[in-house]
């Protein structure tokens, strides 16, 4: 028997998620017993979608799948974990695991199980946590959706919003990879820097700004051709008035929304048929679902990973006990790059 600290929801936010809808509670984990696993976590992946699924705010799903977090139990998310008891022939201890029983600190795994799923790391990339961002459902959104939904053409002109962000920074790199001016907005002037400084971006704006419009018309007077939106509201607004005719918008998120918030806008949405803009919302998980096309797309960002072509920044909270306040401080805007929380050690197994 094994203690094991989780982190529950305990009530459905009422605008922004505040530490009162988290509880912290300690639970006795059972041995592993035949065909079962004992996984300690290490790394979990803090995301903006996850506050969908805590309710309550404007992009509520309840209708669609994901099903959303039960109150009063574990929540779910991404993690990155380690066998450390097995009497599982296809789990040998010390073996690395993907899985989305993250937001808890030990588990067992009995193999199958209605929801979760737990997939071995055979062959782990350096760092570990890479396996919650470049080589994850993050890269592979970025990918997706810049080659296959924008399908960008070198030379064109790419806005990409929330550009400091997990999937966000990664879809700015693949655009400077296929030849593209890159412009990107963020919340912060500090992000704006790192844009600037880390990244190379033709230009990067804080979308605070009250001159956001003038300042993008400013630095692309060609206008843009291809907005990835992550956000809703006044941005999206703001491209739809700067697009070029017969330009792409590709719908990923609504971020503006998720946290209690109230998307105004946009207001021009005849501009589309005006300009003959191209309106295209996707998700991942269309592509998750085919297995072969996933191959490839991991062996494109398992390369770029290795010789360094696209970096990943991270900001991490150490311990369980502070997950709560890492998922408040990312849809606040306080992470550049993946939002990570270092759950525990690797055991040293022989
Ligand atoms: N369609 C798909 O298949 C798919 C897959 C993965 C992710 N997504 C979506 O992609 C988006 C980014 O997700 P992520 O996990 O990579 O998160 P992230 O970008 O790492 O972090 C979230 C960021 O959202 C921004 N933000 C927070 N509140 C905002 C607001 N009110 N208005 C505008 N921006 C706000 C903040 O950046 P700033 O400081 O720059 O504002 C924050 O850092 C989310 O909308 C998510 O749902 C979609």
């Amino acid at each position: 028997m094994i203690k094991s600290r989780e982190v529950r929801l305990k009530s459905r936010p009422i605008g922004p998620v505040a530490l009162e809808n988290f509880e912290l509670a300690t639970v006795n984990v059972p041995s592993p017993q035949d065909g079962e696993a004992l996984i300690k976590n290490l790394w979990m992946s803090i995301d903006a979608g996850q506050r969908t699924l805590m309710g309550s705010g404007d992009a509520d799903i309840a209708d669609l799948p994901p099903k959303r977090f039960e109150l009063n139990e574990p929540m779910e998310c991404q993690a990155i974990g380690q066998v450390i008891e097995s009497h599982d022939s296809n789990l040998p201890v010390g073996t690395f695991v993907s899985s989305n029983f993250g937001w808890r600190e030990y588990f067992v795994f009995k193999g199958k199980q209605d929801g979760f799923t737990l997939t071995k790391l055979e062959v782990p990339v350096s760092p570990l946590q890479a396996h919650l961002h470049i080589m994850s459902v993050y890269g592979a959104t970025a990918y997706y959706f810049i080659t296959q939904c924008a399908k960008v053409q070198a030379g064109e002109t790419v806005w990409i919003s929330t550009a400091a962000g997990t999937t966000g920074s990664m879809a700015c790199q693949i655009a400077q990879i296929s030849g593209c001016k890159v412009i990107g907005t963020t919340g912060s002037d500090r992000k704006v820097e790192w844009l600037m400084e880390e990244l190379g971006l033709d230009a990067a704006f804080n979308y605070h700004a009250p001159d956001l419009r003038d300042a993008i018309k400013a630095a692309c007077p060609e206008g843009i051709d291809v907005y990835l939106d992550f956000v809703g509201g006044h941005q999206l607004e703001t491209a739809i008035d700067l697009m070029n005719p017969q330009g792409r918008i590709i719908k990923v998120g609504e971020t503006s929304s998720y946290d209690g918030g109230k998307t105004d806008g946009p207001g021009n949405l005849f501009q589309i048929v005006l300009k003959r803009l191209d309106l295209l919302g996707r998700s991942v998980f269309d592509i998750l679902a085919q297995p072969a096309r996933m191959e490839n797309v991991y062996a494109r960002l398992g390369k770029w990973h290795a010789d360094g072509t696209i970096k990943v920044q991270e900001t991490v909270y150490e311990g369980i006990e502070n997950a709560a306040q890492a998922q408040i401080d990312l849809l606040g805007g306080k992470n550049i790059g993946k939002m990570l929380v270092k759950v525990g050690e690797p055991e040293n197994i022989r």
